[in-house]
């Protein structure tokens, strides 16, 4: 083959790889930014979970992003990358601190990199479930009569804002998470944060319950 030919194949080639190929410069630009930032220093992302003892919950610094793709949704994570608003109450592992807010920021272009990278991460456990939101009255029954979830979740109801901040806040949960990882983890939380203070609801409501409360959890605006 001349020089000429082969020239003109590799820059083919490079173009085809930066340019073509499907999101790869997306996910390998925001790894990069990723490892360049710290992200990993407080986040954990190659799963399975790691804690198993409440000493290593502990030493989390944050919460683990290994199955990310799974969880988020993605105009979500580009948005909330870029002014990341609190999602928990309290400040990650704390039960009395107020969680002030103050996390790292990135750029528009850092953070749609690094969303395409967090939404490469999938756990291979996961099934999806077809869970569709769901604003049913039988769902809110269960989440607010039969199991008391605003007891650590904060909700808004009509104007008013109610209930506890020791879990992630419902408030937008409907744009933020999957609704299928909703569920997933509603049926099994273990598999995603094995040591945190969310009661298992498997065997105490039964699979349709959870289907509806996944539906339900998912319409929260
Ligand atoms: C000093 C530790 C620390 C560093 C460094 C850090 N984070 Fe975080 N991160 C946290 C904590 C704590 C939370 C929980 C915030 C909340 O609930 O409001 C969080 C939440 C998140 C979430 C939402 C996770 C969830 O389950 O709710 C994402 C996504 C995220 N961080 C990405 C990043 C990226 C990307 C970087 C690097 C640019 C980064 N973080 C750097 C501590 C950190
Ligand atoms: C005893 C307190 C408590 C109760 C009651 C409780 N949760 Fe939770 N929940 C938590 C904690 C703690 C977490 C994980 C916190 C973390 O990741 O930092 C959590 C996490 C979640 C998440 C994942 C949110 C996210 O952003 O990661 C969902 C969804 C959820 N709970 C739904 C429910 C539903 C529905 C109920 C009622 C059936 C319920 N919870 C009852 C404490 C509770």
């Amino acid at each position: 083959m001349n020089f000429r030919v082969s020239l003109v194949i590799m820059s083919a080639a490079a173009w085809f790889f930066t340019f073509v190929s499907p999101g790869h410069a997306g996910i390998a630009e925001g790894k990069k930014i990723f490892d360049a930032g710290n992200c990993g220093k407080c986040h954990q992302t190659a799963g399975p979970a790691k804690e198993k003892t409440i000493e290593d919950q502990l030493a989390k610094k944050g919460p683990e992003l290994w199955y990310a793709g799974n969880k988020f949704q993605k105009p979500f994570l580009q948005k909330w990358l870029i002014d990341p608003k609190p999602i928990r109450g309290m400040e990650f592992n704390s039960l009395t601190k107020k969680n002030g807010g103050n996390h790292p920021k990135l750029a528009k272009d850092g953070a749609d990199n690094v969303t395409e990278y967090l939404m490469s991460l999938v756990s291979t456990d996961f099934k999806p479930a077809g869970i569709q939101p769901k604003n049913s009255p039988q769902g809110r029954m269960v989440f607010e009569k039969k199991q008391g979830c605003f007891g650590c979740h904060e909700v808004k109801k009509g104007e008013k804002m109610l209930g506890g901040l020791t879990g992630p806040t419902m408030v937008g949960i409907g744009d933020r998470l999957q609704p299928d990882w909703i569920y997933a983890y509603l049926l099994n939380p273990k598999v995603f944060k094995p040591v945190k203070d969310m009661p298992t609801y498997a065997g105490i409501l039964s699979d349709d319950e959870i289907k509806m409360l996944a539906e339900y959890v998912s319409s929260l605006k």
